[in-house]
């Protein structure tokens, strides 16, 4: 097979991905998490890169590499550090793209010790973690773009379109866990994109790789 080369249409712009879930420690054995492969927002970091973007990779802990010199990859585990690293690197990006499954909540306080099973019960106390696309939200500038990603188990189109408006986001990219092949673990997706004009595009059932295609079109349609 012989491949068009992708036109580098994205020359020149910086991009912000968050991605992967987060982890929120409990004690040094034991955490609180999403599920999520990452594989959405590495898609998304390549098709960018492909396209001549220069890529900031935002990931929680997730078994993926990617190989490309023009995406920046920096680790985190938290909600916390995925938000300071995005405050750091959000000013400077053209667009971001939060595909992240950020952890809602961490736990008080880390026990420096394991804790023991010798209760019938436990009790842990959690507090809200920062809200990273809202917050980007409300630091964004007049020439920067955000997208989000809502993934709901009912009401879905009326939650996504308060996400969309709450997070001062460009347009939000919702899909469903409900339906097989769908959500966070497949390696395919089915999308609806949302725009702030409340214009509603659906796509079929696809891979992840093209699902990252149609949203980083999305994005360049707006730029
Ligand atoms: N998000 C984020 N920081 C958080 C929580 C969510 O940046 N602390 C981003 C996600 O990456 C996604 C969007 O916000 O792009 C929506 O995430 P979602 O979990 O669907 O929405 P929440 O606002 O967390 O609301 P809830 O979980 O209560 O439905
Ligand atoms: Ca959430």
């Amino acid at each position: 097979e012989v491949l068009a080369p992708t036109p580098k249409s994205l020359l020149g712009r910086k991009i912000l991905i968050t991605a992967g879930p987060t982890f929120e420690n409990i004690d040094p054995v034991r955490f609180i998490g999403n599920y999520s492969s990452g594989k959405m927002g590495f898609a998304l970091a390549e098709e960018a890169a492909k396209r001549g973007a220069e890529v900031f990779l935002i990931s929680g802990p997730v078994n993926l590499e990617t190989n490309y010199s023009s995406i920046y990859r920096r680790n985190v585990i938290s909600a916390k550090e995925m938000y300071e690293a995005c405050r750091e690197w959000f000013p400077a990006c053209d667009v971001a793209i939060f595909a992240a499954a950020v952890a809602d909540f961490s736990p008080d306080s880390v026990a420096s010790q394991k804790i023991k099973r010798n209760n019938d019960d436990w009790v842990l106390h959690l507090k809200a973690n920062p809200d990273i696309a809202a917050s980007m939200g409300q630091m964004k500038k007049a020439n920067q773009l955000t997208v989000g990603f809502a993934l709901e188990t009912n009401n879905e189109e009326k939650n996504a379109r308060r996400k969309l408006n709450d997070k001062n986001l460009d347009f939000i990219v919702l899909n469903s866990p409900n339906n097989e092949g769908e959500g966070f673990m497949a390696d395919t997706n089915r999308i609806s994109i949302i725009y702030r004009d409340g214009r509603m595009e659906k796509f079929p059932l696809k891979s992840k790789k093209e699902v990252a295609a149609d949203i980083i079109s999305a994005v360049e349609k707006i730029l």
